[in-house]
């Protein structure tokens, strides 16, 4: 099955979320049962690609998805160079709460494309409302060589994870 041309927020009557696997636990569990719920309390919001074509029952496959929510760092977190122009108070930022593609999708480069339209929706947020960064908290090593790739640098470690970050200065040139 093909991936349609447009990404769209997460809706449960229309998006099998149950179907999800990318081989990350956590991740499926967030999709399977957390984010329509963080969507509904306003906390994140879940933009996913669906499948071209529906299942028998009539609901889309979910190829990949991303959550997005804002967010704060310290300026201590920062690099000193970086730090010194930044507030005392928290920083604001954009977090990529998660990015996933389904498994059966996967070394397609159909993840380069989730973190393009991600960066790409916070670029557009940004325009708006200024953030300072975008952070990711990575799962695993293989996560940080993920991002890496795309200029995200480390910032610290959090809650047991590496946290990168990639200024939306450096965002808006990728794009430029
Ligand atoms: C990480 C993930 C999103 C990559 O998706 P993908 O569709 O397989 O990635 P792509 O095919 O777009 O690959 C893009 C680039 O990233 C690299 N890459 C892909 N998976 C990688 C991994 N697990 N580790 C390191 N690099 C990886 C590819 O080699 C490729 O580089 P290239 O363009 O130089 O060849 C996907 O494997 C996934 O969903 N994993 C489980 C969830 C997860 O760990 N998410 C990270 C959130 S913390």
């Amino acid at each position: 099955m093909n991936w349609s041309d447009t990404f769209v927020e997460l809706n449960k009557a229309i998006h099998d979320r149950v179907s999800f696997d990318c081989g990350e636990e956590a991740l499926n569990t967030f999709l399977h049962t957390q984010a329509a719920k963080h969507m509904e309390v306003g906390v994140s919001r879940t933009m996913l690609l669906p499948a071209s074509a529906p299942l028998p029952d009539g609901k889309y496959p979910i190829c990949a998805f991303y959550t997005i929510a804002p967010s704060t760092i310290n300026r201590e977190t920062l690099p000193e160079a970086l730090a010194k122009k930044r507030p005392h108070y928290p920083v604001p930022v954009f977090l990529l709460a998660q990015l996933a593609v389904h498994s059966e999708y996967q070394n397609r480069g159909l993840g380069k494309i989730t973190l393009i339209k991600a960066l790409e929706y916070l670029l557009d947020v940004n325009a708006h409302m200024r953030a300072y960064a975008i952070i990711v908290d990575c799962l695993n090593e293989d996560a940080e060589q993920f991002y890496s790739k795309y200029g995200f640098e480390e910032l610290c470690k959090y809650n047991g994870r590496t946290r990168m970050f990639i200024p939306m200065k450096t965002v808006a040139q990728l794009f430029s």
